[in-house]
């Protein structure tokens, strides 16, 4: 219309007055016709219309491809782009290509659903809109938008899954982001974890008791619901909502939802409501709920509750078992406010909330008419007051919550706790400025590309809501699945191998408290070993809060509705993932205070258990591992065999290989008290460390013919399975183990592997070393980057990538032999497997922490090049070709260093050091830093 069109074109004048560079893309056919019969064809530099797209085979809309291509037309990358479109399909092709700022123009389509849609702001006329709004986005806009993780407008069949990521939390416990005026339901599941609080109790299935160890959920000190004048409580949700937005700040860690929303009698009220966990405080929590009756007035009541009267109830197939886990012990009135006391009915943990509430009437405290109210183990207040029309009210709801692992009387140190918290304010300023220094040390900063951008810092955030600094002070592993939801019963796996390099150079004191939940449970692991037959410490493949083995026995399928046995426990790498990461820690921080305390126990107990398991065949003097799985959780046991488990499989050997020659090297490096000590705490017998250097030169590990080594004895005699159709018949394919033993047969039959296994040692290890290893085993390898790709063309074809583990493996693996394009899909595919939920709803059970942190991991290794495993720091960055600028801090051996890459340079800085003067070599160059000082690197194009 000549309205807009005006607009339009006086916008388009200025910016190209200003050197804007401006083209056109569309897909109409008529686009050239159209724009020369209004006199406007001088006015753009590119076109890439219908005819375009069809010359050069564009999808089009709302696929990005004709405005990556105008943007390339016009010299520039997509960040530095603004895509201005009025269709559904071209913000969702703005948000798709990942441009620096996709404007919506609401003509026909409302503005609202194009902000759902991805566009990053809205106007109805182009008139609205100056070149400096436009630089002002470019500016704090991105910034903020890099920091803000959140929704436009409500999507109720994925509102479990934006629970899961907008979970706030401090290591201590976490919450998930539920609506707070909402009980667990179709779409809502509040959640509240702490970390260690585990209960196990039996389910009576097939006439046998099944016993699973959960992560409670705890008391949902959520809840506030609310009703007008003599009015039933009514949700927000059953109103009309005419605005919503739902969004996580990550910088400072507070979750927002604002909405506007009509009831049946036309009343109009506008809702803020804001939350956090304080990691100031970690047992102190607060949310504030504002209020505005919008064309109303009447009395408001609040009821604002601690509900108690909860099972474990957020994944569906645990339904069939017992989930009652909470029982009532005490409520009242406590610290102004209420008290609540709960107890796990079989590990017997109390855990205490208190809550008090704070009411405003536009700024001003008022107390408003107040009574408890209990129903079992719920209890709250209800809190009235007058409202009147376009006034805003507040009513700020302040918790503190402890258990009886922290102190024995939980409820007391609750209630003396509480009276410390004043206001959200108050709580806030602490909070975010105990965020701020962990940014300091944990934010990756990208520039050119917004969604690795604010995804990292999604990442880098639920990795600190799982396990903080406060986690020095609780004896907590990392749960695979967060404190976000119930997935795994928010058990401990093998997941650290990915996860603690992400604090060992940035919170190594966080790494130290995770290493020690392992230490704390070694008596465990060596009861589990001597169990079964071996020595030393042989760590269970699952643990909750104890030291015994929490995996399942059955295992359901979904797909079938059976239940089968679950061989998974036979992962005994599990061991090799404590030590390994043990050893890690130590290599990248020199905490040699930590190996002599309790490292070294760690490691030589775990070296007994691996020296112990393997055996001597003496026809061969080869020397075997039975009886385990690799972490290709598919293959349990050799088809037609009735022994659980595996021979031979090639990553649990050659780590193995590895870890005894390391733990005979620890012997010789520790003094001979030490030494002496450490023998004596783990049971360590003369003979052993020869027995060692042994195993470590003998095991057995198999290549055939053309360089592939074999996953475990058997594996090539497997049959091939009919990828194309299993991929026509079902799509997605991913759990290719349930899809065949619900078609009655099974995975064991078939080279087919749920996630990396056989490529996972050269995840773990340099691709040298593994040739190093090899070679002492006997094989001849014509070098690392020939087997790695060998073997990468041989086992991604036949992986179905069942856990997103194997895609951060495959995106290392890939950049080894500098396959760049590949290694960049996999990144990006890791990247979004929570956000998007790529496995197809289990992410709305939790955030999957492994994954999380493998992708900050490959930032790091890969992209900025960052090698930790010598003795030096090396760096020899790979920067994707659209990114502007990266830039983060590591600490390594004790020195913070600050590294910034920008096209064809790096800068490294040493931040904080006790050393004069330190080495590292940055692109192939060898640069002495001293505190404080910074030295540039050009990088040979
Ligand atoms: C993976 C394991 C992982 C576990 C917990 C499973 O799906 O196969 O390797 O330890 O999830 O994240």
């Amino acid at each position: 219309g000549p309205d807009v069109f005006a607009s339009s074109v006086e916008l388009v004048r200025e910016l190209k007055r200003r050197g804007v560079r401006v083209g056109v893309a569309s897909s109409s056919r008529n686009c050239r016709l159209s724009l020369e019969l209004a006199g406007l064809d001088d006015l753009f530099e590119t076109r890439v219309d219908g005819d375009v797209s069809l010359d050069l085979g564009l999808k089009g809309k709302p696929d990005s491809d004709i405005f990556t291509t105008a943007a390339a037309n016009l010299g520039l990358l997509p960040g530095q782009c603004v895509v201005v479109e009025d269709a559904i399909s071209g913000v969702q092709a703005g948000c798709a290509g990942n441009f620096g700022l996709t404007l919506g123009v609401a003509r026909e389509t409302p503005g609202d659903v194009l902000l759902a849609h991805g566009a990053d702001l809205v106007v109805r006329d182009l008139g609205e809109i100056t070149v400096d709004d436009m630089e002002e986005w470019f500016g704090q806009g991105l910034e903020r938008d890099g920091w803000t993780f959140g929704y436009h407008g409500l999507d109720p069949e994925n509102e479990k899954l934006r629970e899961t990521l907008t979970t706030v939390g401090n290591g201590y416990l976490g919450v998930r982001g539920a609506l707070e005026t909402e009980r667990a339901s179709e779409h809502h599941y509040p959640g509240t974890y702490m970390a260690g609080i585990f209960n196990k109790i039996p389910t009576p299935l097939h006439g046998r008791d099944i016993y699973n160890n959960d992560l409670v959920n705890c008391p949902n000190w959520l809840l506030m619901e609310f009703r007008v004048d003599r009015g039933e409580y009514v949700s927000p949700m059953d109103m009309e909502v005419l605005s919503y937005s739902h969004r996580l700040h990550m910088r400072e860690a507070v979750l927002e939802r604002r909405m506007v929303v009509r009831d049946k009698l036309g009343r109009v009220t506008r809702f803020v409501s804001r939350r956090l966990a304080s990691m100031a405080d970690p047992h102190l929590l607060c949310q504030r709920l504002e209020l505005t009756p919008v064309n109303w007035s009447g009395r408001i009541t609040v009821r604002s509750s601690l509900d108690g009267n909860l099972i474990n109830d957020g994944v569906a197939r645990y339904r069939q078992l017992n989930q009652q886990h909470l029982e009532f012990v005490k409520s009242g009135k406590a610290a102004g406010g209420v008290y609540l006391e709960v107890r796990t009915t079989a590990s017997g943990y109390r855990v205490a909330m208190c809550a008090k509430h704070a009411l405003l009437d536009e700024g001003r405290r008022i107390h408003g008419t107040r009574t408890v109210h209990t129903d079992r183990a719920l209890i709250g207040e209800e809190i009235t007051f007058p409202a009147g029309e376009g006034r805003q009210y507040v009513v700020e709801k302040m918790v503190s919550a402890f258990t009886s692992r922290d102190l024995d009387d939980p409820r007391q140190a609750a209630a003396a706790r509480l009276n410390k918290a004043r206001s959200f304010r108050q709580l806030h300023s602490a909070h975010a400025k105990a965020w701020a220094r962990l940014w300091d040390k944990a934010d990756m900063v990208v520039e050119g590309d917004r969604l690795v951008q604010r995804t990292l810092r999604l990442h880098a955030y639920h990795l600190l809501v799982t396990a903080s600094p406060h986690n020095s002070r609780l004896d907590a592993g990392m749960p695979a699945r967060g404190l976000s939801g119930e997935a795994y019963r928010g058990h401990i796996f093998w997941d650290e191998l990915y996860i603690l390099p992400f604090y060992d150079l940035r919170f190594p004191e966080i790494s130290k408290a995770l290493l020690k939940y392992r230490y704390e449970r070694l008596d465990g692991a060596r009861e589990y070993a001597s169990e079964n037959g071996y020595d030393g410490a042989m760590f269970p493949w699952q643990t909750a809060d104890g030291g015994e083995e929490e995996t399942q026995e059955v295992h359901y399928n979904p797909k079938s509705g059976d239940w089968g046995p679950d061989l998974s426990r036979r992962q005994r790498h599990v061991s090799i993932a404590v030590f390994f990461n043990t050893w890690r820690y130590v290599h990248c921080t020199g905490d040699w205070n930590f190996m002599r305390r309790y490292g070294a126990e760690l490691m030589i107990s775990i070296a007994r258990f691996w020296g112990s398991i393997a055996r001597r065949d003496q026809t061969t003097g080869q020397w075997h591992i039975d009886g385990v799985m690799g972490p290709d959780e598919f293959h349990e046991a050799l088809p037609g065999s009735d022994r659980e488990g595996l021979r031979d499989n090639a990553y649990t050997n050659v780590m193995t290989s590895w870890l005894l020659e390391r733990a005979v090297d620890l012997l010789d490096r520790l003094s001979p008290a030490d030494r002496k000590r450490v023998a004596r705490s783990s049971g360590l017998l003369p003979e052993e460390p020869e027995r060692w250097r042994e195993i470590s030169r003998g095991l057995h590990v198999n290549l055939n013919a053309q360089g592939v080594i074999e996953q475990f004895e058997g594996y090539f005699g497997l049959d091939e399975l009919d990828w194309d159709a299993y991929r026509a018949k079902y799509g997605d394919i991913h759990r290719m183990d349930r899809i065949l033993k619900a078609e009655g047969d099974s995975p064991d039959h078939y080279k087919v592997a749920k996630q990396a296994d056989t490529l996972m040692m050269f995840y773990a290890l340099p691709p040298e070393t593994i040739v190093d290893i090899l070679g002492r085993l006997g094989h001849e390898v014509d070098g690392a980057a020939p087997l790695l790709r060998r073997n990468y063309e041989y086992y991604e074809g036949r992986t179905s990538h069942g856990s997103t583990l194997s895609k951060v493996v495959h995106a290392l693996i890939s950049s080894y032999f500098g396959d760049d394009a590949t290694a960049w899909q996999w990144f990006l595919e890791a990247l979004v497997s929570d956000i998007h939920d790529t496995q197809g709803g289990t992410t709305l059970e939790g955030i999957h922490t492994g994954v999380m942190a493998g992708t900050l991991d490959i930032v790091t290794r890969y992209f900025a090049g960052v090698d930790v495993t010598g003795e030096h720091l090396v760096i020899q960055p790979h920067l994707p070709e659209h990114w502007t600028k990266l830039s983060f801090r590591i600490c390594f051996r004790g020195d913070w260093y600050g590294l910034r890459f920008t096209p064809g340079k790096v800068r490294v800085e040493l931040l904080e050091s006790f050393k004069d003067a330190v080495h590292l070599i940055v692109a192939g160059r060898r640069v002495e830093l001293t505190p404080g000082r910074s030295r540039s690197v050009a990088l040979d194009s």
